[in-house]
């Protein structure tokens, strides 16, 4: 039997005094994908780092791919989980070939500190096309467009062939087409052979389509509900999670948010 590709138990994150996550107990089981969403300041990005070795919690134990954080060498784990994030647009550098940023993603590495194969080179290439960025494969990162970067991201996540995939907000600042067109690759990716468990970070429910089905909210740093899409986005739960008015529609398999307020 393969291990979860994630088990928190009991994870509490404090900084200064303050709560950042609370009790946090979440197992995603291979090629379950997720989607976690929850208000600005909830813990989401925390979270994450906690599951990347980024931060360390508190308290509580993570097991990522079956190997416990403490008893195993997190860099090396580090490179089969990709990550996308807006965040880290700003982090890699600007005056790297789009390509050097897509293959440090080999090494899970800001930059690319050291010679790459041909086979090395070629494969980051490749992995940017598919995703419709040939042409920018030259260009210097800094210049490029915010959804061309998006692309590089994307390609620098997917090098690897990671097992895991953390897409944190990864539409922000994708024009409508562009956006679709990210979520269209993702739901084909999500059907692939070998695919990556994924876990999704929105604050769009749209976002949320139906290869991912199961959805965490989180409110507070503490888990408000699990399960399927179907059963956890609500009106209710939606109120509850924003602390706001709003209600939830249904457009075929789409969901649909309107604030009331
Ligand atoms: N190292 C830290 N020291 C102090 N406070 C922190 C630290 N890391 C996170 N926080 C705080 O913890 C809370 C959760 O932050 P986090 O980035 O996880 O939220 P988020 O759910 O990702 O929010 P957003 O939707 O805005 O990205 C925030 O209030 C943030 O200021
Ligand atoms: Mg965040």
């Amino acid at each position: 039997m393969t291990s979860p590709v994630v088990e928190l138990e009991g994870v509490c994150f404090c900084r200064k005094e303050r709560q950042i996550l609370a009790d946090i107990s979440w197992t995603i089981e291979a090629g379950a994908h997720w989607a976690l969403l929850g208000p600005n300041g909830s813990g989401k990005t925390s979270l994450l780092k906690i599951l990347t070795g980024y931060a360390w919690p508190t308290f509580g134990s993570v097991r990522v791919l079956g190997e416990r954080f403490g008893a195993t060498d997190v860099p090396r784990l580090r490179k089969v989980i990709g990550w996308v994030s807006s965040a880290m647009t700003q982090r890699l550098p600007a005056q790297d070939a789009a390509i050097d940023v897509v293959a440090s993603g080999l090494d899970a590495s800001i930059g690319l500190y050291r010679h790459i194969s041909d086979e090395e080179r070629d494969k980051s290439t490749a992995m940017l096309e598919k995703l419709g960025g040939a042409s920018i494969a030259g260009q210097k990162y800094g210049t490029l467009s915010q959804g061309e970067m998006q692309k590089v991201l994307i390609a620098r996540a997917l090098v690897c062939e990671p097992k895991l995939l953390i897409l944190d907000e990864p539409c922000i600042g994708l024009d409508p087409a562009a956006r679709q067109h990210f979520l269209n690759d993702m739901a084909v990716l999500a059907e692939a052979d070998h695919a990556p468990t994924m876990i999704f970070v929105t604050h769009h429910i749209e976002e949320i389509d139906p290869w991912i089905r199961n959805v965490l909210l989180l409110k507070d740093g503490r888990i408000l509900a699990t399960g399927d899409p179907d059963e956890v986005i609500t009106t209710r739960r939606m109120n509850e999670l924003l602390d706001s008015p709003c209600t939830v529609f249904r457009q075929g398999a789409e969901f649909l948010l309107r604030m009331d307020g």
